[in-house]
């Protein structure tokens, strides 16, 4: 047998070393050794029923790859770089176990369709961890909204205090984006779940293969329409790094505020001690580095989206070993996307927060003048921008007077329109603000209450 059994009789030389070094890919995509065995146990199983091999060279494979996938599983196989990639190093692994039989089971089958079988699975596999990694998230942004349904921060809009919500508001904001987070992936994965096994190098095949039994071992919902396009279609690896890419946005703006209200001069959080690190110069800083690389790790994320989309751009039909690079593209995306969202659940769980401050910070920021507003239009018949010309107004009085406008009196208030009352001064309270934004999802606590429900119900 030859060493790499891929390797054609009519080629006179070995590869160089260095043709070695740039085709290897072992080092990478070890990484779906289960996902090539579980789609050789499928392929191997249909040549039987199908009787393009016999019912006793199928078992002979199909126990040899079992053992094979028991040798890997523990540890006991040192994949060898010479034999290029995963398929061969496992197909090699098979002659050494069965012995020439090994040989028939590549049988209507290439490296193409067997690469980009393994690939889906391997994806499919691991969205199921990322999911999860997603929900606990989400878990610990929900244990936070619940404690926090009557504590008061500033809602921002351009970064300026745009109007008090509460913190449990703020984070089911979150809670929101990671469920569409999920939902896209659930998307993803249903769009990429048709096998592609049985499509050979491009053409299709000439022995009678049963594709729909391939297709169901695999539990994929239907085999691919078109065998060209199957063996070069990674639209299934970019929609996948668009997900993760979409998660890591999310992540860096989230990191983003954990950065900023960690800051000195917001003072809403104190991370734990074991989520900072110190400086090696200035003994008071504390900061606030697992966040600054969450932000930071989604530049590569998104930078690997765009790598992928710039390889796709220039093949023709249809494979290219360009191609082989999209493990290494997708892989390490899916590692940071998972590191970062542990990070984030870990920062989630273990910050508290500066109540006091926070509420301090909408306290001296105007922050109900659009309440005031609204208690005009809906008590002294005035359209929404005569009060809010009018508020306009009595602000820029209040500035002029060095006051904030729940420090003006009735008297001041009623030189600006007479039918203003006390009521009218309630509204420039905090709580009375939050309490009256009972639209559905909006920040009252009641309303929260009634989301933190739906979330839980929904999401955990
Ligand atoms: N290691 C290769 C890859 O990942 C497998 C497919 C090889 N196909 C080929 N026609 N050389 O893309």
């Amino acid at each position: 047998m030859k060493k790499n059994p891929s390797r054609n009789t009519h080629l006179k030389k070995s590869p160089s070393k260095l043709l070695e070094s740039i085709n290897n890919s072992i080092d990478i995509d070890q990484r779906m050794y289960k996902e090539d065995i579980e789609g050789s146990i499928a392929h191997a199983t249909m040549l039987g029923k199908q009787k393009i091999i016999s019912k006793k060279d199928q078992t002979k494979i199909v126990n040899g790859l079992k053992i094979i996938l028991q040798k890997i599983n523990s540890g006991k196989i040192h994949f060898k770089s010479e034999l290029e990639d995963i398929h061969m190093n496992i197909e090699s692994l098979l002659f050494k176990q069965i012995g020439e039989t090994a040989g028939k089971l590549h049988t209507a089958r290439s490296r193409n369709d067997q690469v980009v079988t393994d690939f889906k699975l391997w994806i499919r596999n691991n969205s199921i961890n990322l999911d999860k990694h997603l929900q606990n998230l989400q878990k610990s942004l929900i244990n936070v909204a619940k404690k926090n349904t009557s504590t008061v921060m500033p809602g921002y809009t351009h970064l300026q205090v745009a109007q008090p919500i509460s913190l449990a508001h703020h984070c089911l904001a979150y809670i929101e984006m990671m469920g569409r987070d999920r939902s896209r992936l659930k998307d993803c994965i249903e769009r990429l779940n048709e096998s592609p096994l049985g499509s050979g190098a491009l053409a299709g095949t000439s022995f009678p293969i049963d594709r729909n039994l391939t297709s169901k071992l695999l539990k994929f919902s239907k085999p691919t329409a078109n065998a060209l396009d199957s063996v070069s279609d990674r639209d299934f690896a970019v929609e996948f790094l668009f997900v993760i890419s979409l998660i890591s946005t999310h992540l860096s703006r989230m990191a983003d505020e954990i950065i900023l209200w960690s800051n000195q001069q917001f003072n809403f959080i104190n991370l734990p001690d074991e989520l900072a690190t110190g400086s090696s110069i200035m003994p008071q800083k504390k900061n606030p580095d697992g966040a600054e690389l969450v932000r930071g790790k989604a530049s590569g994320i998104i930078s690997n989206l765009n790598g992928l989309l710039v390889i796709l751009k220039g093949l023709p039909l249809a494979y290219s070993k360009d191609l082989q690079d999209d493990k290494k593209i997708v892989f390490s995306a899916f590692d940071d996307t998972c590191l970062t969202l542990e990070v984030m659940t870990e920062i989630w769980s273990k910050v508290s927060f500066n109540k006091g401050i926070m509420n301090d910070a909408v306290n001296n920021s105007n922050a109900t003048a659009t309440d005031f507003a609204n208690w005009l239009v809906q008590h002294i018949e005035l359209s929404f921008r005569e009060a809010y010309q009018l508020t306009g107004r009595i602000v820029a009085h209040a500035n002029k007077n060095n006051k904030k406008l729940d420090q003006l009196s009735l008297e001041e208030l009623q030189k600006f329109n007479n039918k203003i009352t006390e009521d009218a001064q309630k509204t420039l309270s905090i709580n009375e603000s939050i309490k009256n934004k009972n639209s559905f999802g909006g920040t009252s606590p009641q309303r929260v209450k009634q989301s933190i429900k739906y979330a839980i119900k929904k999401y955990l």
